[in-house]
């Protein structure tokens, strides 16, 4: 069976985290092996600069480019050997994220977003993505229940994680194919299901 990248992607405080290690659980109980891994980060370099990413203030440019930096680390030394190796890689997060934060959150320039999109990963793209959607009212309050310190993008407020979720939404729209939108309103088991029955049908036909 060819080896499949499957991507999860949402605004923060949205859920999906919980639900990569129940997708991971479901392809390994076929006998697959999976890569599970994150961005930014993924391998020692790409995790230094995530600490720089997700604490230290710059640029809107300087960010797009660091993460797509981390990403070509990342593609190099995990995602490619894993997919030709046969294995399957589930991340959390990938290029739609630099899509949804740096251009809709921030304003990057989209025709620079592409430029970056070209270069790093011109042919793959992952062959399912899961988004999680979420009022970021919601988001927010669900963010502040779990006591954890708030990185430089949790703390941001309403109206960017709102540009950030139409953006996904945008880019969702423009693949949906490939991204699927799931309601991240319902309750875990719920959601769990609903991840369950994508993974099955697009990937296991
Ligand atoms: P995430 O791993 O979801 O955070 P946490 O560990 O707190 O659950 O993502 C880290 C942050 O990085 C998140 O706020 C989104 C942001 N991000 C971007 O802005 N652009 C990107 O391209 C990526 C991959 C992440």
């Amino acid at each position: 069976m060819k080896s499949r990248f499957i991507t999860f992607e949402g605004i923060d405080g949205a859920g999906k985290s919980s639900q990569i290690a129940a997708a991971v659980a479901l392809i390994e109980s076929r006998g697959l092996s999976v890569v599970q891994t994150r961005e930014p980060g993924g391998t020692p370099l790409a995790e230094k600069l995530r600490a720089l990413l997700l604490h230290d203030a710059m640029h809107l440019e300087t960010e797009a480019m660091l993460m797509f930096a981390a990403r070509r680390e990342h593609l190099a030394a995990v995602i490619e050997p894993a997919l030709a190796g046969g294995r399957w890689v589930v991340s959390d997060r990938f290029t739609d994220a630099t899509y949804a934060y740096q251009v809709g959150g921030r304003g990057l320039d989209e025709a620079r977003f592409a430029a970056l999109e070209q270069w790093v990963h011109p042919h793959l793209q992952p062959d399912l993505t899961l988004l999680f959607d979420l009022d970021p009212i919601e988001a927010a309050r669900r963010l502040a229940g779990t006591g954890d310190a708030p990185d430089r993008f949790e703390r941001e407020q309403a109206d960017f994680f709102e540009r950030v979720r139409n953006a996904y939404l945008r880019r969702a729209a423009a693949d949906p194919a490939r991204i699927k939108i799931i309601d991240a309103a319902q309750t875990p088991e719920a959601i769990r299901r609903e991840v369950e029955g994508i993974v099955l049908e697009t990937c296991f036909q």
